[in-house]
């Protein structure tokens, strides 16, 4: 069938299965062009694993460091007549490609928030890898069913106590307007906001595989968190999901102590705003990282996810003298560059000057635009999107 975008909002509701496909090949072919990871890791788990930093690590663990990878992941299977999910067909492509390499690389579609895919996730590791030497956690959901008390709770993206106004951007159209977003009504938003972007479900996790013993001596887990600049903190760190950010890096200590009889070893790595599907949904964030794509591709610094990725594993987590850099809370900083005082000043004169007028001028709005649309596999100039697509594309090893 021939699949065209088809845009609501934020989100795509259709996928690529070609130009997926191309997107992964693009990621592998950067990682190879890196060279290998000096001690990087060899039988990886990561949680998340289909879109975004997850992916990105996926393929830098695989392709930089010839890892064995199972990938966990919420994703729609493709069908006769109705395509499946970008995530699905990321992780496909990636799995083809993984084992044309000689790569051992399997997957489980399903809740991992659940105990359920959390033991299914062990007896693959028990019957495959026996132990894991790194677990990635890198979800991103708007929802989770606690297992233990079946309650769903839903997160909120809102400001705690005030009323937030600044500039925004409807992507699509460059429409530059100003929106107001209310602050919660009731603290509940903020504990259900944690319970599904906290660490709580990154610790199940760690203690179950734990208990089953399938965590190597030395093992490393690694979670993603994001700060960015003071002009979006009553959004982003100073708002609901701020507080899930803050419990995330406050999980650290405790799983370093449940993983010290091993020689185990937790991180938070704060990354850089990039366009992933997560992204895209929160207000401000989409004008900002048009601004910041400008200001840091006109400087030379700019990375995408694979980038951002390969950089953490061969510069941060697995280093030749074994020392991984931290800032003074303890965390991995690869926003390292986003965050640079010459980056955030010109953002910061660009922010006040931004209108629907001068967007195309001053900010990197046609990139934004085009890796939102790489996301789900279209515009990239090597796929014919008027040719029949073959939707279909089937992988034993994703169960
Ligand atoms: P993403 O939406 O691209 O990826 C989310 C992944 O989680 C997908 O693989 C999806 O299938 C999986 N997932 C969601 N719900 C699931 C469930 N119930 N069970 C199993 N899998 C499920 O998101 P992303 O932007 O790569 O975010 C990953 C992490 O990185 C998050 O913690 C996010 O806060 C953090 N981060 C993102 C940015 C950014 O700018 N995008 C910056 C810094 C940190
Ligand atoms: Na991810």
């Amino acid at each position: 069938m021939i699949i065209q975008p088809r845009v609501r909002g934020f989100i795509c509701l259709t996928s690529h299965p070609e130009g997926t496909a191309q997107n992964i090949q693009n990621q592998i072919e950067y990682v190879k062009s890196k060279g290998k990871i000096a001690n990087g890791p060899k039988k990886v788990l990561v949680i998340g694993a289909s879109t975004g930093f997850g992916l990105a690590s996926r393929i830098s663990a695989a392709f930089g460091s010839d890892a064995a990878t199972i990938g966990v992941f919420f994703e729609k299977p493709a069908a006769p007549g109705k395509p499946g999910t970008a995530g699905w067909y990321n992780s496909a492509a990636f799995e083809n490609e993984a084992q044309a390499a000689g790569l051992y690389a399997k997957s489980i579609n399903g809740d991992a928030f659940s105990d359920e895919v959390k033991a299914k996730t062990i007896e693959l590791i028990k019957q495959d890898l026996g132990q894991v030497d790194l677990v990635v956690y890198s979800l991103a959901s708007p929802r989770r069913t606690h297992p233990k008390t079946g309650v769903a709770h839903a997160s909120v993206l809102k400001p705690i106590g005030v009323p937030f106004t600044d500039k925004t951007v409807d992507f699509h159209s460059g429409v530059v307007s100003d929106i107001t977003i209310n602050p919660i009504e009731n603290e509940e938003d903020i504990a259900n906001t944690v319970a599904v972007m906290g660490g709580e479900d990154w610790k199940f996790w760690i203690e179950e595989l734990k208990a089953a013993g399938v965590l190597a001596d030395g093992v490393k887990t690694v979670a993603y968190s994001y700060i960015g600049p003071e002009l979006t903190y009553p959004i982003y760190r100073n708002g609901t999901i701020g507080r899930a950010k803050d419990d995330l890096e406050g999980t650290v200590p405790a799983l370093n102590e449940l993983l010290n009889d091993i020689n185990g070893i937790s991180y938070v790595s704060v990354n850089k705003a990039l366009v992933t599907q997560s992204s895209s949904a929160i207000p401000v964030v989409p004008l900002y990282i048009s601004l910041l794509y400008k200001v840091m591709k006109e400087k030379g610094i700019h990375e995408g996810t694979i980038e951002q990725m390969q950089r953490l594993f061969a510069e941060r987590l697995y280093t030749a003298d074994g020392q991984v850099a931290l800032d003074e809370k303890g965390r991995i900083r690869v926003d390292d560059w986003e965050m640079r005082a010459d980056v955030q000043e010109e953002v910061a004169k660009l922010w006040l000057q931004a209108t629907t007028e001068n967007l195309e001028e001053i900010s990197d709005i046609k990139g934004y635009r085009d890796e939102f649309f790489h996301l789900f596999g279209f515009n990239f100039p090597e796929v014919n999107y008027d040719a029949d697509s073959n939707e279909v594309v089937n992988v034993p090893s994703i169960t």
